[in-house]
C-alpha cells in the first residue's frame, strides 16, 4: 500500500504571503505533483498546522480546493489550527464522541489513527488529555493484534532541537504508556518543520518538512529563526514486512546537468 504524507500548509487566505512565500501555490503545488506522479496512492494524510492563523477563509479555501482533489485526503490539527473554525469549515470531519478532531480508518487489514493533539492558545506545545486518550485506549482495544500507524501533530519524544523541544507534546510518558502492548508499526508527525526519522524505545518514527518555511536544524546558523529549506512530501509503502518513507523535494526537482541520454543503459 502506498499513501502520502503532508504535513504543515500554514495556509493563509489565497494570494497572501507568510515569510516570503505562497503558502497556498506550494500547496496546490503538492497536490498537482501528487496527482502527477502518485495517482495510485491510497490516501493522504495532511499531519496538522493546516493554517496559520485558523483563519475560517483559509479552511473555506482549502476545502473548495480539496473537494476535486481525487485522492482520499484525511486532514488533522496543529497547534496553529483552530478547532471551531475548522468545523466551521468541515462540518462533516470525522471526530470522536467529545468532539475532538481524531479518528480511525482501517486499509489492507492495518489500522490508521490520525490523533488531535491540539493544546489550544498561549501554548504551541501538545496535549493529549483524559478524553482524547480513552478515545486512542478503545481504538487501539479494537484494533486488536493488527499493525497500528499513527499520525499526530506533535511529537512524543524530544527530536534534540532547542525550540522544537519546548513546544513537544506535553505528559509524553504518560501518552507513551497507553501504546505498551500494541503493535504500533510507525509513528508519523509533523510540527518540526524538518525531515526526521528514526527509532524511540523501538519505536520507528518520520516527519516531512513543512511546504513553506523551516527550522533550521542549529538555531542561529541563519540569521533569522526559520530557514528558506526544501519543502517535502513523504511518499509511504507500507507492506507487512517494511514501512519505507520517502521525501520528495517536489519544488526543487530539475534535471541534472547532463546530457539527457548520458548515463543510460548500463544500470546493473
Ligand atoms: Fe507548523
Amino acid at each position: 500500500m502506498k499513501f502520502i504524507h503532508v504535513s504543515d500548509l500554514h495556509l493563509v487566505p489565497k494570494g497572501d504571503k507568510l515569510w516570503g512565500l505562497d503558502p497556498f501555490a506550494r500547496f496546490e503545488a503538492c497536490l498537482d505533483d501528487i496527482v502527477k506522479f502518485h495517482g495510485d496512492a491510497a490516501f493522504v494524510v495532511v499531519s496538522g498546522d493546516l493554517t496559520e492563523k485558523g483563519e475560517v477563509l483559509a479552511y473555506r479555501q482549502l476545502g473548495a480546493r480539496l473537494a476535486d482533489f481525487p485522492i482520499e485526503t484525511h486532514l488533522m490539527l496543529g497547534n496553529h489550527d483552530d478547532r471551531g473554525h475548522f468545523l466551521s469549515a468541515f462540518p462533516n470531519a470525522p471526530r470522536d464522541e467529545a468532539s475532538f478532531v481524531q479518528h480511525a480508518f482501517v486499509r489492507d487489514d492495518a489500522v490508521f489513527l490520525l490523533l488531535d493533539t491540539l493544546k489550544g492558545p498561549p501554548s504551541s506545545a501538545g496535549l493529549y488529555c483524559p478524553q482524547r486518550k480513552a478515545w486512542l485506549k478503545a481504538e487501539l482495544a479494537k484494533a486488536g493484534k493488527r499493525p497500528v500507524y499513527l499520525f499526530m501533530h506533535h511529537p512524543p519524544f524530544s527530536i534534540a532541537h532547542d525550540l522544537m523541544d519546548l513546544i513537544m507534546l506535553d505528559d509524553a510518558d504518560e501518552f507513551l504508556d497507553l501504546l505498551h502492548g500494541h503493535a504500533i508499526r510507525h509513528i508519523f508527525f509533523g510540527h518540526a518543520h524538518r525531515p526526521i526519522s528514526g527509532q524511540f524505545r523501538g519505536l520507528s518514527f518520520s516527519a516531512p518538512p513543512s511546504l513553506v518555511h523551516q527550522l533550521p536544524l542549529v538555531s542561529g546558523s541563519v540569521a533569522t529563526v526559520y530557514s528558506d529549506e526544501p519543502a517535502m512530501y513523504a511518499v509511504v509503502h507500507a507492506t507487512p514486512d517494511k514501512v519505507l518513507v520517502h521525501m520528495d523535494a517536489y519544488l526543487n526537482r530539475a534535471p541534472a546537468d547532463m546530457d539527457p541520454e548520458a548515463e543510460r543503459g548500463d544500470w546493473y
